[in-house]
């Protein structure tokens, strides 16, 4: 086997062990980030919601209060308002989604399916649990949740969501007597639900890691075709020129001509000592054969 196969094999085997290396690596980076960024989108939604129920309970409620013995006006309720500004503007984000589900709901559009009612119970098992991330594989691919608690942290909540007989009749009216209600204080009653695709982000994980793939056998190529070019120049044809010259004197041919030493490499200077080494066994023959 030559100088530049065994080379070769010996930077192909090193290239490709560190390049299963990195791209396993980079793959677990990128995953990393992807997930990071879906998470960031999800807490986005939820910061969001919980503003327009914050703002819809505090500014929005006091000021319709009276109205809602006449008509129940549902832009008092935060979770209506926090649901109705979503919607708008979901048609921007048709693969996102936010929802207030509840186990108990006042709305039956609420009403938390299975997935949903198994995060409400794991908050309503672990009260100190802030929030919960997880991931779905759906039809249109892997879902990233996250989840929040909505827990009743204050009496006015409960001015209509105890007994239908204490809520305002408008409301009973509107959404009837059976559900929303029993409620109690600190209950965990539901889970603001925000659910972001995370295809969107794989894909651009997946790009980043083809073009890095891509990038790393580039270096590769230009450094292995360079180092080829130096090893043929600057070792193997010099040797080899060595090595006729050497089989020459061998054969006793000693009137071949000297091998050219170029620069000032031990190459060059195994080639000085062959050709110091040629002179001496040329002048020592020639001794022998004057005597
Ligand atoms: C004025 C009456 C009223 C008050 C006060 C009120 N809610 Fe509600 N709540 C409703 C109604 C009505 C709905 C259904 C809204 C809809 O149609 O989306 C609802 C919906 C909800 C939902 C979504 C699940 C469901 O029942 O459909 C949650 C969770 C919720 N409320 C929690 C609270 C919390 C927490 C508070 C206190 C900050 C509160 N509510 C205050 C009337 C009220």
């Amino acid at each position: 086997m030559g100088l530049k196969t065994k080379f070769n094999l010996g930077m192909g085997v090193a290239f490709l062990v560190g390049l299963g290396l990195a791209a396993f690596m980079f793959n677990q980076v990128l995953r990393d980030g992807a997930r990071q960024a879906a998470l960031r989108d999800a807490g986005m939604i939820l910061a969001q919601a919980a503003a327009v129920r914050g703002y819809t309970a505090t500014e929005v409620a006091p000021l319709l209060r009276e109205q809602l013995k006449t008509r129940f006006l549902p832009h008092s309720v935060p979770s209506w308002s926090a649901q109705t500004v979503w919607r708008g503007m979901q048609s921007q984000f048709s693969d996102y989604s936010y929802k207030e589900a509840a186990l108990n709901p006042t709305n039956p559009s609420d009403r938390a399916t299975d997935w949903e009612a198994d995060i409400i119970e794991q908050f309503r098992r672990d009260p100190k649990l802030a929030q919960f991330a997880s991931v779905r594989d759906t039809p249109t691919g892997a879902v990233l949740s996250l989840s929040r608690p909505l827990r009743i942290a204050n009496q006015a909540c409960l001015s209509c969501h105890t007994t239908a007989a204490e809520a305002p009749q408008t409301m009973v009216d509107l959404y009837g007597p059976a559900n929303g209600f029993g409620w109690k204080l600190n209950e965990t009653v539901g889970a603001q639900i925000a659910s972001v695709p995370l295809a969107v982000t794989t894909r651009q994980a997946d790009e980043l890691l083809k073009l890095y793939i891509g990038g790393l056998v580039a270096v590769f190529a230009v450094i292995a075709i360079l180092l080829n070019v130096m090893l043929h120049y600057i070792i193997v044809k010099p040797v080899r020129q060595i090595s006729a010259a050497a089989n020459d004197i061998s054969m006793g041919n000693m009137n071949a001509p000297e091998v050219e030493a170029r620069g000032s490499d031990e190459i060059a200077s195994l080639t000085e000592s062959f050709n110091r080494m040629r002179r001496s066994l040329a002048s020592a023959m020639g001794l022998l054969g004057s005597t």
